[in-house]
C-alpha cells in the first residue's frame, strides 16, 4: 500500500476516540496499515504530542475490539501519530497545517499522499474543503482524499450544494463517502452471496420472491443527541442512508467478479428504477411514528417528548416503515417493506427474503400447512445467514416442520465496519462508499416523505417503547397477505 499522511479533523472527538482510532489500531495489528504512515491529529484545544498519544491509547484501551499483548506493540503505533491545533475558520491554521505535513513528508521521505478524514460535524464540511484547496494542502503532487460521513446535507437541496462546494476542491473520484453499513461485513457479503451462488442467483427475482423486508431496529432512544435528531428524525438518521443502501445492496444484480464502478452503477440504476412517491400518496406506503413510555429489557423507558431537550409538542418521528417498489425487469411487483426505529423491542438489523408458495400446490390439510422459504441475513447484533425450509417431520409423519440451514458456519471474529471502510480509503478502492449519484437519487425519493411530513399530511402514529412499532406497521403487510417475520 502507498505511503500515506492521515489528516484528521476532529481528533478529540467521540467519532475519533469510539471508532477510528481503534480500527487504525487493529489494521495495525493485522499488518494493513502502509509501511509508511503517518497521522496528524487536527482539534481545537491546545495538546502535546505527548497528551494526544496518552489519549489515543487510552481510546484503543476503552474500545478496541482487541487489546495488545504487548505493550510495546501500542507505543509502536502510537509512534506515527502527531497533533496539531486547528481552528477550522482560521485560514492561516492551515498554512501551519501545510509545513507540517510537508516537514513530516520530508522527515519520512514520504511522497504528499494525503488522506482528510473529517470526523466533524456536517455544518465544517465546506469551510474545510474550501480551506484545503486555497491553503495548497490539497494540491501536491501526490494524491488527495477527502472522507467524509453522513449526514449529507438535509434535504436534497442542501446535499446538491454541499456537493457543489466539496467539488469546487475534490473530484468525484477523490470524495469517499462513509455509510457505515456499507463497512459491515454482511452487508460487504450480500454482493458475493449472490454473485458467486448460481443456485441463489437464479431465485433472485420476481418469479420467486414474493416479498423483501428489510428492519433496523434499535432499544436505545435519542441519548445525549436530542438536539440534532429532534430536527433530523428517522427517515434522515437512517432511512434515506442505511436502509436505502440495504436496500440497495440487495437488489442489485451483478455479474460475477464486479469492479467498484460496476457494482456503483447498478446500485445507481437500482434507485433510478425505485418508484417515485407523490407527496400526497405518501400516507398510504409510509407510517410515521414516534414512541411513548414503555418496559425496554425489563427496564422503564421514557416516552421521545419526555426524553431531555426534547419539546413535549415534538412531532418527530422515531420510527418510519414503508412499502417501495423497485420497477425494474427482476423485482417488479415485488414489495420491499423497510422498517427502522428507535426503542423498538431488540437490536436487530436483518433482512428477510420470502419465497413464493409452492407453483403446484394442491390445497393443503390443515396438518400439511408449510411456511414459506426464507432466506434471512443477519446482520447486527450477531451475523448470519439462514434458510428455512420445509421438511416432514419423521416422527409425526404428517408434519411439516421449518428447517434452518445454517450458511455461515465458519463463525470467526469479523472487522468492525469502519475497520474495512479505513482500509478501503487507504487502498482507493471506493466500492463500499456510496457515490454521489446514489446520495441524490436517495433525496430525491425522499424528498416527498420529508415533505408530506413537514405538512402534516402523513399522521403521526404511536407506539410503545419496548415493541416493534405501531399496529399500522403490520397492517401496511398485512394489507398484502404478508407479515414482518421473527416479531415475537
Ligand atoms: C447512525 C445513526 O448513523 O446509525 C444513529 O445516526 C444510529 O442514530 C446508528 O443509532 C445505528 O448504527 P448501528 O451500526 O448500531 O446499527
Amino acid at each position: 500500500m502507498e505511503p500515506i499522511t492521515f489528516v484528521l479533523f476532529g481528533a478529540t472527538g467521540d467519532l475519533a476516540k469510539r471508532k477510528i482510532y481503534p480500527a487504525l489500531f487493529n489494521l495495525f495489528i493485522d499488518k494493513k496499515l502502509p509501511q509508511a504512515f503517518n497521522l496528524i491529529g487536527l482539534g481545537r484545544k491546545e495538546l502535546s504530542d505527548a497528551t494526544f498519544r496518552d489519549n489515543v491509547g487510552k481510546s484503543i484501551r476503552d474500545f478496541s475490539r482487541r487489546q495488545a499483548k504487548d505493550p510495546a506493540l501500542v507505543d509502536e503505533f502510537l509512534q506515527a501519530f502527531r497533533y496539531s491545533v486547528l481552528d477550522i475558520g482560521r485560514k492561516e491554521d492551515y498554512r501551519k497545517l501545510l509545513l507540517l505535513i510537508e516537514q513530516r513528508e520530508e522527515e519520512l521521505k514520504l511522497p504528499p499522499n494525503r488522506m482528510f478524514y473529517l470526523s466533524v460535524g456536517p455544518e465544517f464540511f465546506e469551510t474545510i474543503a474550501e480551506n484545503i484547496q486555497d491553503s495548497g494542502l490539497g494540491s501536491a503532487q501526490g494524491w488527495k482524499r477527502l472522507v467524509i460521513e453522513k449526514p449529507f446535507g438535509h434535504d436534497l437541496q442542501s446535499a446538491r450544494q454541499l456537493n457543489r462546494k466539496l467539488s469546487e476542491a475534490f473530484t468525484e473520484d477523490e470524495i469517499f463517502r462513509i455509510d457505515h453499513y456499507l463497512g459491515k461485513p454482511m452487508v460487504q457479503r450480500l454482493e458475493s452471496l449472490q454473485q458467486t451462488n448460481p443456485v441463489i442467483q437464479a431465485l433472485w427475482n420476481n418469479r420467486h420472491i414474493a416479498n423483501v423486508q428489510i428492519t433496523a431496529g434499535e432499544t436505545v432512544g435519542v441519548e445525549e443527541r436530542a438536539g440534532y435528531y429532534d430536527h433530523v428524525g428517522a427517515v434522515r438518521d437512517m432511512f434515506q442512508n442505511h436502509m436505502l443502501q440495504l436496500l440497495m445492496m440487495t437488489a442489485v444484480q451483478l455479474p460475477h467478479k464486479s469492479g467498484s464502478d460496476k457494482v456503483r452503477f447498478k446500485k445507481k440504476m437500482v434507485m433510478e428504477a425505485l418508484e417515485p412517491l407523490q407527496k400526497q400518496d405518501v400516507a398510504a406506503s409510509v407510517i410515521r411514528a414516534q414512541y411513548t413510555a414503555g418496559i425496554i429489557q425489563g427496564k422503564p423507558a421514557a416516552g421521545y417528548t419526555s426524553e431531555p431537550g426534547i419539546a413535549p409538542s415534538s412531532m418527530n418521528d422515531t420510527f418510519i416503515a414503508a412499502k417501495l417498489h423497485v420497477d425494474d425487469y427482476f423485482w417488479r411487483g415485488v414489495p420491499f417493506y423497510i422498517r427502522t426505529g428507535k426503542r423498538m423491542k431488540e437490536k436487530a438489523t436483518r433482512i428477510v427474503i420470502e419465497f413464493k408458495e409452492p407453483a403446484l400446490q394442491a390445497q393443503p390439510s390443515t396438518d400439511e400447512r408449510t411456511e414459506p422459504n426464507l432466506l434471512v441475513i443477519e446482520m447486527s447484533p450477531s451475523e448470519s445467514i439462514t434458510l428455512q425450509l420445509n421438511a416432514k417431520d419423521s416422527r409425526n409423519k404428517g408434519e411439516f416442520k421449518p428447517v434452518q440451514i445454517d450458511l455461515h458456519p465458519n463463525k470467526v471474529e469479523l472487522p468492525e465496519a469502519y475497520e474495512n471502510l479505513i482500509h478501503d480509503a487507504l487502498r482507493g478502492d471506493p466500492t463500499f462508499f456510496a457515490h454521489w449519484d446514489e446520495v441524490e437519487l436517495a433525496w430525491a425519493w425522499a424528498q416527498p416523505i420529508l415533505d408530506a411530513f413537514e405538512e402534516n399530511l402523513v399522521p403521526l402514529r404511536y407506539y410503545e417503547a419496548g415493541t416493534y412499532g405501531p399496529a399500522e406497521s403490520d397492517a401496511l403487510l398485512a394489507q398484502d397477505g404478508f407479515r414482518w417475520w421473527f416479531d415475537s
